[in-house]
């Protein structure tokens, strides 16, 4: 091919890019929804999560492909359904959802979100729509010198940033705390003796002492406000709020939500 050749190629194939992007934009079909420059007429619905906590919000390689699958991303996609939208997943850090909401970022966190008087303040809360304790996660030999919460006085204690954990692990004399971003890590701590015990919801520990070898739940038990989850959204939006308790509704009365959390455990145990 001579000099000209190759010319005539390239702007051919930039006249050929230019067009592409042109047809993307103004193309209106079905088959463009899912592709990230969706057209404006498919309607979203953006969830932030972080997800680093099944059985709740976890990434399992599902048919090849990594996937954030839990029994909140269940509840998501039915919301979404009964919107009309498309579903959107946000994997974030835990401690910047509730920022991310206030600015629009997100139209919903779903995150094993605890309701607190804190958080109530700053944006709004759901319905309640499962509840569960919480536990103490400690190494093997550790279990009988951590049964109560009292032995965790004095202790190094690992726990999530930003999490009601955090708190609780604040309010014990001179505790001295580890926050970290992902429970993982908080597991690696554990592991490797940085950290005495860990406070993490009672599901959650339940799903990382069958995966991890180690590591048990102990007797002690901490108390919390309120023991149960909702789903945060941006203060004000009172049409998702109402949409979001309305599929909450009905998939209590279905008795969908205790499908999806023995479905979304038994995927969290399995390899
Ligand atoms: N329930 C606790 C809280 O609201 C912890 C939630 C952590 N969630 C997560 N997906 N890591 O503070």
């Amino acid at each position: 091919m001579n000099k000209w050749g190759k010319i005539s190629l390239g702007m051919l194939l930039s006249v050929g890019l230019l067009t592409g992007c042109g047809q993307n934009k103004n193309d209106n079909n079905a088959a463009t929804a899912g592709n990230t420059d969706a057209p404006a007429t498919v309607k979203t619905l953006t969830m932030g999560t972080s997800a680093d906590f099944p059985p709740y919000e976890f990434h399992k390689v599902v048919g090849g492909k990594d996937t954030i699958v839990g029994f909140d991303i269940d509840i998501a996609k039915d919301i979404a359904a009964d919107m009309g939208a498309e579903l959107v997943i946000k994997d974030l850090p835990f401690e910047s959802l509730l920022n991310e909401l206030s600015s629009g970022k997100i139209d919903m966190v779903i995150s094993g979100l605890s309701p607190t008087e804190e958080r109530r303040k700053a944006v709004d809360l759901s319905d309640i729509y499962y509840k569960a304790q919480q536990a103490v996660v400690v190494r093997e030999a550790d279990k009988d010198k951590f049964a109560t919460m009292d032995t965790l006085k004095g202790a190094k204690i690992g726990v999530q940033a930003g999490s009601i954990q955090e708190d609780i692990a604040k309010g014990i004399e001179g505790a001295q705390l580890t926050s970290l971003t992902k429970i993982s890590e908080i597991v690696l701590q554990l592991q490797t003796n940085r950290v005495d015990a860990s406070i993490m919801e009672g599901p959650v520990a339940k799903s990382f002492v069958k995966n991890v070898k180690g590591l048990v739940i102990t007797d002690a038990t901490p108390e919390v406000e309120d023991d149960g989850y909702v789903i945060g959204i941006k203060k004000g939006n009172k049409d998702l709020l109402e949409q979001v308790n309305k599929t909450l509704t009905r998939l209590n009365s279905e008795g969908k939500i205790d499908e999806y959390v023995a479905a979304a455990s038994a995927l969290a145990e399995s390899k």
